[in-house]
């Protein structure tokens, strides 16, 4: 383990560097990075964020040679994946006084994953504080960044934010600290915000709105460079790129309705698309020529395609309309689907098959949890009979996120 850095009077840093290529979300961070835990040596000492699994007993071994574990009074957990999470089960085994402060989504997961069921929490909230003696700690709920979990910590006295992900960069270094790194580090600051911020820049919005009446002096963020220069620049950095753009791109959305259901579900589709301030249009493909339907689609940027079920298949006009997709390029296009059902919705899946036959990028829960860690987003949309209070807020969520690969492509 690597000595323990001074960030501040009573604050340091008690991480490791990983200078393997990393795994890491299906990628391999040939740069690799570092974990950055801290400890904040107070009347009631307090570590934020561990490390890797992978280092737990190190990381573990190293504290008791600064720290008598049991004197340990909070661990918080900014952010449960196990990169900055994966030790609290070998230290809660150690700082057996300590109680672990994290967010309410947070605790249902750490107590599956190190077996704390019986462990003492503290739940916290937006806005709530933490008086650890001689310094006060105030939490910032930060959803989506990059996991719906997650919160920031910021140390009033000292005006340090522990920002976890956020503002990271992953670059295995020995400096620390970005005012003495060996090169300038703004292109894989770049590189880490588009690949882990970018996807949730609606959520950066927030964040920024959040932070920007505090103090910061310093970012310890949990990978990579610790920031005490130009702070306010890295935190443009991240304003500037997650604003959205004037956009052009429009959404159809086309149905086929046996009882009106179907019809209520693409009207609120096209009615939260509008509220994201994109162009969109709702058709009747059983009222609607051919030509303009196909003309539509080829105008359309993403095309939600809703059909009822009945007997366990499409209504309408819909499969002679998904027949005729083979004949024309969808290349680039966003597609998803919807529609009410009463017993199995069979038609949906159908649907699905025809659209993975043509090369419009079909939108699915799936790929969401693997690209972003989203799991609350279900697409395809499959409603039982009507639309009820969770269906519409998941058609909120399926339109923002579609509305944000729109934006994220020119
Ligand atoms: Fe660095 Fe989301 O883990």
């Amino acid at each position: 383990m690597e000595n323990n850095i001074m960030l501040n009077k009573d604050i340091f840093w008690v991480g490791k560097v990983d200078d393997r290529d990393v795994p890491f979300h299906r990628l391999t961070l040939t740069r690799g990075t570092t974990y950055n835990s801290y400890l904040l040596m107070t009347e009631k000492p307090t570590i934020i964020d561990t490390v890797d699994m992978k280092f737990g007993r190190e990381f573990v071994e190293n504290l008791k040679n600064i720290i008598e574990l049991e004197k340990i009074a909070y661990i918080i957990i900014n952010h449960t994946e196990p990169d900055h999470s994966g030790a609290l089960g070998s230290l809660a085994t150690f700082a057996k006084n300590a109680v672990i402060v994290c967010s309410k989504l947070a605790v249902v997961e750490l107590k599956e994953m190190y077996k704390l069921h019986n462990r003492e929490f503290l739940v916290i909230g937006d806005g709530d504080t933490l008086d650890i003696g001689g310094k006060t700690l105030r939490f910032i709920e930060t959803p989506y960044l990059h996991t719906a979990e997650t919160i920031v910590t910021y140390c009033v006295e000292d005006k340090i934010l522990f920002s976890c992900d956020i503002f990271s960069t992953h670059i295995a270094n020995y400096e620390y600290f970005n005012d003495i790194a060996k090169e300038d580090i703004k292109n894989d600051y770049i590189g880490y915000y588009n690949l882990i911020m970018h996807p949730h820049r609606r959520y950066v919005q927030n964040m920024i709105q959040k932070i920007k009446d505090l103090d910061i002096k310093m970012i310890a963020p949990s990978h990579g460079f610790i920031l005490r220069e130009d702070v306010k620049s890295y935190i443009d950095i991240y304003d500037t790129m997650s604003k959205s753009t004037k956009t052009s791109k429009k959404a159809l959305i086309l149905y086929s309705s046996m009882t009106g259901r179907t019809k209520k579900i693409a009207s609120f589709i096209m009615e939260k698309f509008q509220e994201q301030n994109i162009v969109s249009e709702v058709m009747d493909i059983n009222k609607t020529s051919r030509e303009e339907v196909l003309k539509a689609i080829s105008e359309a940027q993403a095309i939600f395609f809703g059909t009822s079920t009945k007997y366990a298949d499409m209504i309408g006009n819909m499969e002679d309309l998904l027949k005729s997709l083979n004949t024309i390029n969808l290349e680039g296009k966003l597609g998803a689907t919807f529609g009410s059902y009463g017993w199995s919705g069979e038609a949906i899946e159908v649907v699905q098959d025809y659209l993975k036959q043509t090369n419009i990028k079909l939108l699915n829960t799936s790929d969401i949890i693997k690209g972003t860690g989203m799991i609350d987003v279900q697409l395809p949309i499959r409603i039982r009979f009507a639309a009820n209070e969770e269906d519409l807020k998941n058609i909120e969520r399926a339109v923002i996120y579609t509305t944000d690969l729109l934006l994220s492509t020119i």
